[in-house]
């Protein structure tokens, strides 16, 4: 591993307190970064080397005041990896209230938009940068069995487009937005699900899940000089899941 690789980066990593969060925090620190967690909670466990500051996605405010309490007194920019989301109760789409759609697609989108807005403006004031999303091969690639999620799958259908159209509109600025689209992950996130794991992993080529690693070693590439080409690329690591 190059420990300098982005050495005088900085990134922010909304999620960074989750389970892929703090894999992605650990990585570009070991490559050199500086780098921020932004979260709701769990920032005091985090790993060595990395700073917490406090983000509530559902509010533009907050997102306002993370952004300005990292320019404050360092003009340097600042990366930013969306690894923020959440996943609801299983619930049949006809049976589905609408707070809970409203509540998946305000974190999971919403959420997202919010922060590539308001770190997108800085980076391009100061001549680009990189930005990436983490979708899910539930938004494009496949649609899950056997959970009813449709708001999740729907949300990282999205954070797709928006990604690819931010792309447009910012590449021409130096700012490259790319997605990053992991099949089952083993995190936190899936914990709950175990009694599912079974009929997971028979559709998993490799027959296991990915780790958080293996996820934040392709965002440190995305977030790299190496991928410059890549402009509103969706990367797909499923562990060939959706080829089944
Ligand atoms: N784990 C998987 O199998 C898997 C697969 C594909 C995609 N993903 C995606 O990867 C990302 C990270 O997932 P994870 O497994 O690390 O999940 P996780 O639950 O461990 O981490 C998600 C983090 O987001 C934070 N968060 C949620 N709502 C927030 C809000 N309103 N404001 C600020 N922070 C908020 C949580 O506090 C948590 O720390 C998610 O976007 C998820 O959808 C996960």
């Amino acid at each position: 591993m190059d420990t300098t690789r982005f050495s005088n980066r900085r990134v922010a990593i909304t999620g960074g307190a989750g389970g892929i969060g703090q894999a992605i925090a650990r990585r570009l620190v070991a490559e050199g970064a500086e780098v921020f967690a932004l979260d709701r909670k769990g920032l005091e466990g985090l790993p060595e080397g990395v700073s917490g500051l406090e983000l509530d996605l559902g509010s533009p405010a907050s997102v306002a005041e993370v952004v300005a309490s990292l320019y404050a007194g360092d003009d340097r920019p600042v990366d930013l990896v969306n690894s923020a989301g959440i996943v609801e109760d299983d619930v049949a789409a006809v049976d589905m209230p609408i707070e809970q759609f409203d509540a998946v697609i305000g974190v999971n989108l919403r959420g997202v938009f919010l922060t590539c807005q308001a770190f997108g403006r800085e980076l391009m004031a100061r001549g680009g940068g990189a930005i990436v999303n983490i979708a899910s091969m539930s938004g494009n690639a496949v649609v899950n069995f056997p959970q009813k999620q449709s708001a999740y799958n729907t949300s990282k259908a999205a954070v797709t487009a928006l990604t690819k159209s931010l792309a447009v509109e910012w590449g021409p600025s130096g700012v490259r937005v790319n997605a990053l689209s992991p099949g089952y992950v083993d995190t936190p996130l899936n914990h709950l699900k175990a009694h599912m794991h079974d009929t997971w992993k028979r559709d998993v080529v490799v027959d296991r899940f990915a780790t958080p690693e293996e996820v934040a070693g392709s965002v440190a590439f995305l977030l790299s000089d190496d991928a410059s080409y890549y402009v509103g690329a969706e990367l797909l690591m499923d562990g060939g899941y959706s080829l089944r």
